[in-house]
Formats: C-alpha cells, sequence, structure tokens
C-alpha cells in the first residue's frame, strides 16, 4: 500500500487538486472532510458525532478520524494506492498514520504542501459553492456552474457549505495555523514534503504535482 498526502489551509485546492488527480493517476482518493459530509446526510452516527466540530471550524476528535481511516483503507487490497485529502490534520493522526502503514505494510510516497497566501484562500472559500449531490466543486467567478445554482454533472443543487462563511472560515484558518501547519516540519523531516507554489491557476497547481508524480 502506498500514500500521497494533500497538506494545505482550507481552500489551498487540495480538493480540485485530487479531482484532477484521479482522473491521472490511479490514487484512490480519500477525502475525511467528504467522508463526514457524506456521513452528516446518511444520518450516520459518526456525522451526528462530527457535525458540530465541523459547524464551528473545529478540527473533529483524532479518534473518530483514525477510525473512519482504517476503516476505508481496509476495504481496499494491499496494492492499492491512496490519495489523503484532509488528513492527516494533526501530529497524532500522522502518527496513527504511521502507525497504521506499519502494521498493514504501507508507505507515504510524496506529502503536497499546497502553498497558497491567506488572502487568497479567504477569496477562495467565499466564492465557492458545491453540488448536493455529486460534491463537484465550483467557484461564482472562476469556475461557475453553467446555469446559476445548477450542478453541470447531474443537476443536483449547488449550495455553500455551511463552514465557508467569513467567521467559520477565519476560525479554520487559526485551526489550520496551530494543529496542522506543525505537520509540514514532521514530514520535513522524512525528507517527504513538495512544497507546491498553489496560489495561481488549478492547472498550474495540477502540472507541478504530476509532473513530480511521474518523474
Ligand atoms: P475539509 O472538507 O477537508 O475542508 P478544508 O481542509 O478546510 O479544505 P476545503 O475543502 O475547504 O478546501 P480545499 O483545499 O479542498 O479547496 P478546494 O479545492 O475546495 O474539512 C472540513 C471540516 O471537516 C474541517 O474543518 C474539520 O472540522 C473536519 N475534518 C476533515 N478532515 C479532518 C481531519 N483529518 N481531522 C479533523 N477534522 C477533520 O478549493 C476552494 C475554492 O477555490 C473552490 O471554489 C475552487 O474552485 C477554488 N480553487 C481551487 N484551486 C484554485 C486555483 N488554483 N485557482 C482558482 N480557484 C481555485
Amino acid at each position: 500500500m502506498e500514500a500521497i498526502i494533500l497538506l494545505g489551509g482550507p481552500g489551498a485546492g487540495k480538493g480540485t487538486l485530487a479531482d484532477f488527480l484521479k482522473k491521472q493517476t490511479t490514487y484512490i482518493h480519500v477525502s475525511t472532510g467528504d467522508m463526514l459530509r457524506a456521513a452528516i446526510q446518511a444520518g450516520l452516527a459518526v456525522g451526528l458525532e462530527a457535525k458540530a466540530f465541523m459547524e464551528a471550524g473545529q478540527l473533529v476528535p483524532d479518534s473518530v478520524i483514525l477510525r473512519i481511516i482504517e476503516e476505508r483503507i481496509s476495504r481496499d487490497p494491499a496494492e492499492n494506492r491512496f490519495m489523503f485529502d484532509g488528513f492527516p490534520r494533526t501530529i497524532e493522526q500522522a502518527e496513527g498514520l504511521d502507525l497504521l502503514f506499519k502494521k498493514q505494510g504501507g508507505t507515504v510516497k510524496h506529502v503536497f504542501n499546497l502553498v497558497v497566501e491567506r488572502e487568497i484562500l479567504l477569496k477562495r472559500l467565499t466564492s465557492r459553492r458545491i453540488c448536493k449531490t455529486c460534491g463537484a466543486v465550483y467557484h461564482v467567478t472562476n469556475k461557475p456552474p453553467k446555469k446559476e445554482g445548477v450542478c453541470d454533472l447531474d443537476g443536483g443543487e449547488v449550495y455553500q457549505r455551511a463552514d465557508d462563511s467569513e467567521a467559520t472560515i477565519l476560525k479554520r484558518l487559526e485551526v489550520y495555523e496551530k494543529q496542522t501547519a506543525p505537520l509540514i516540519a514532521y514530514y520535513q523531516k522524512k525528507g517527504l514534503i513538495r512544497d507546491i507554489a498553489a496560489g495561481g491557476l488549478a492547472a498550474e497547481t495540477d502540472a507541478l504535482v504530476l509532473k513530480v508524480l511521474t518523474a
């Protein structure tokens, strides 16, 4: 088992990059944010546990996250390759992943650190819209759906995420700096960090990452 990790602040473009890599590589996209939102929509216990944390812009407890990751990666055969989006998000989660991979024989190949200025993150997130049915990501000016409020792919309702209000975005940025940014040093020590300038066009970010993966 092998994994790459997409690391970056809220709005850095992890989901957008994952969408591209899903089509270009054999990595399986595992987004803890998407998994939690799906659990909330389905009314599952794990969703109920996570909902209040997410709406407040706080992190969901490490034990919950490590449990859903273990369940997810155990579902696929050992030869699979995973692309983690939004996981790990704390040192405890990174250590938990190391333990899990030690047990199951997995390795982390690269950690892509998407570097974007704070002002750009704020602008991107207040303008983001999502399809309620398939999760396709839009942007009110950079990437609007053809018909306002309607997903191009499946006609689903395009909405604004509950945690994309300005106050909650500021909280998420603060949480990122305190709890997630220390992962850069953690993975730097292991020689796995690949800094990617991700403040420009999505296609530029895509090309930089694909170049590393196909080198
Ligand atoms: P999660 O869903 O992971 O949110 P996030 O990390 O805050 O990241 P986002 O999804 O907001 O942004 P993104 O980097 O994917 O950007 P995107 O591609 O959409 O987590 C949500 C919550 O769940 C957390 O707050 C927490 O409570 C909980 N959670 C999840 N995982 C957890 C974990 N491991 N531990 C604990 N709690 C956890 O792009 C943003 C916008 O910008 C879009 O509109 C897009 O179109 C646009 N855009 C993207 N790239 C570009 C570009 N290059 N140029 C122009 N526009 C762009």
